[in-house]
């Protein structure tokens, strides 16, 4: 075990591996009880330090327990946590214009979780879509797509495990197949509404999006009067070094959704809209009670202004480059690397066999990270990640990598690939 001991004065309230007896059955986690963090580490309740390179899945890009985070947080808690969207509170106005600057879009509805920002989403595209015609309800979205657990989110996300013990869905969804422009321009028409994508696949196994799929969506998008809408839960926000991923395609969307990131870590999120898409809802029409509170809002915009005032986009880039070359280098000496793959710090190494048993040798090593679609490692670092943490984990990796897999090389990847190393 290479993690060093540090003091963890919480340790004596839980057991080493609490029962989970009142938990409902729907994640396999690992023994650690994890207590308190601190910059790019999480501490477990024996006081054992662990360099985190999935925080939280994409949320913790601040690290833990960050100054300015906390500084704000602090304030607000003892102001008021919560007001309800009845009335205005000072935060929402700022927040929303820095989304709207950071987006080049212009309204924003705030939400509490990512698939309530799809949810959001695709109830402005209808709502906008039915004004012009009410037969265009269809939704089309990707093959490989993950969009979240709630009914309409799930709707539009092609696992079938996840979809299957709850079907009947929302109707009127479609995928098309990834990079298939021929099935895109198949699928499109006047009775569209909405097309999703992300563009950079997260729980798909961090695959990019190409520019003539993209491009394609947004001119048949614009042909068929549809709403392109980025959803750049995971991938947005700085994680890939811009703003937003979609930046590096010339055409943009007319709605982006967002959260994991946006409050530090306070369940946060928005769907953001030109003001011809926002103008399709009116007061009664949508709402929430706890979206956009204060400290959640205040969070997020002090979250924003860091990663400006702190250039911490430039950070994730230059980290993001030697985290990708250093990854390459173990890839072509581990010899059972398909390949290294993502932008920024958003970034996989996938596999020929299948990853679950090199997430707990890395986490045996301290170094969390996770496994999706079965062979992918995933890697989401925060943004604050230094020159030593990326030695650290390329250290680690290096060491992890060094176990050769004890089954031979299985090409399985893609859709339906999914098992218990689908952890979102
Ligand atoms: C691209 C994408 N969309 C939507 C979601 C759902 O977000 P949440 O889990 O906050 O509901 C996720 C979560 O991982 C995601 O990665």
């Amino acid at each position: 075990m290479e993690s060093s001991v540090a003091p963890a004065p919480e340790a004596s309230v839980f057991s080493p591996n609490p029962p989970a007896v009142h938990l409902m059955n729907t994640y396999r986690r690992p023994e650690q009880v994890f207590v308190r963090g601190r910059g790019c580490y999480l501490y477990d309740s024996n006081g054992r330090r662990y360099l985190d390179f999935i925080t939280g899945i994409g949320v913790n890009a601040l690290g833990y327990a960050h100054p300015r985070l906390v500084r704000v947080m602090r304030r607000e808690a003892g102001r008021a946590v919560h007001v309800s969207n009845l009335y205005h509170h000072p935060f929402q106005e700022p927040l929303a214009a820095k989304l709207a600057a950071w987006s080049g879009l212009d309204r924003v509805f705030f939400t509490n979780s990512g698939s309530e920002s799809i949810e959001g989403a695709l109830k402005l595209a209808r709502a906008r879509a039915r004004k012009i015609d009410e037969r265009k309800i269809r939704i089309l979205a990707l093959e490989n797509s993950f969009h979240g657990r709630t009914f309409g989110a799930l709707s539009i996300t092609s696992t079938p495990e996840y979809r299957q013990p709850f079907e009947p869905l929302v109707p009127g969804a479609e995928f098309v197949r990834s990079e298939d422009v021929a099935d895109l321009e198949a699928k499109f028409g006047d009775d569209v509404c909405a097309i999703v994508l992300e563009p950079i696949q997260g729980e798909g196994g961090i695959r990019p999006l190409s520019d003539a799929f993209w491009n394609k969506a947004r001119e048949l998008a614009t042909r068929h009067g549809a709403m392109l809408v980025a959803d750049e839960i995971q991938s947005g926000l700085g994680r890939t070094g811009r703003p937003f991923a979609f930046q590096r395609f010339a055409g943009k969307p007319d709605i982006v959704t967002v959260a994991k990131p946006l409050a530090g870590g306070v369940p946060l999120g928005a769907f953001i809209a030109s003001e011809e898409a926002a103008s399709a809802l009116v007061p009664g029409m949508h709402g929430s009670t706890f979206g956009g509170g204060p400290l959640a809002c205040a969070a997020a915009l002090e979250f924003l202004t860091t990663v400006e005032e702190e250039n911490l986009l430039e950070n994730v880039r230059r980290r993001g480059e030697e985290i990708r070359q250093g990854l390459e280098t173990l890839a072509a000496r581990a010899g059972f690397v398909r390949e290294v793959r993502g932008e920024g710090l958003m970034l996989a190494m996938e596999l020929d066999v299948e990853g679950a048993a090199y997430v707990d040798r890395a986490r045996e090593r301290g170094l969390l990270i996770n496994c999706t679609h079965k062979h992918v490692l995933r890697f989401l670092p925060p943004f604050i990640l230094g020159e030593r943490q990326v030695n650290e984990f390329l250290g680690k990796m290096k060491r992890v990598l060094a176990q050769k897999p004890k089954r031979p090389a299985k090409a399985v990847t893609g859709a339906g690939a999914t098992g218990e190393a689908r952890s979102q």
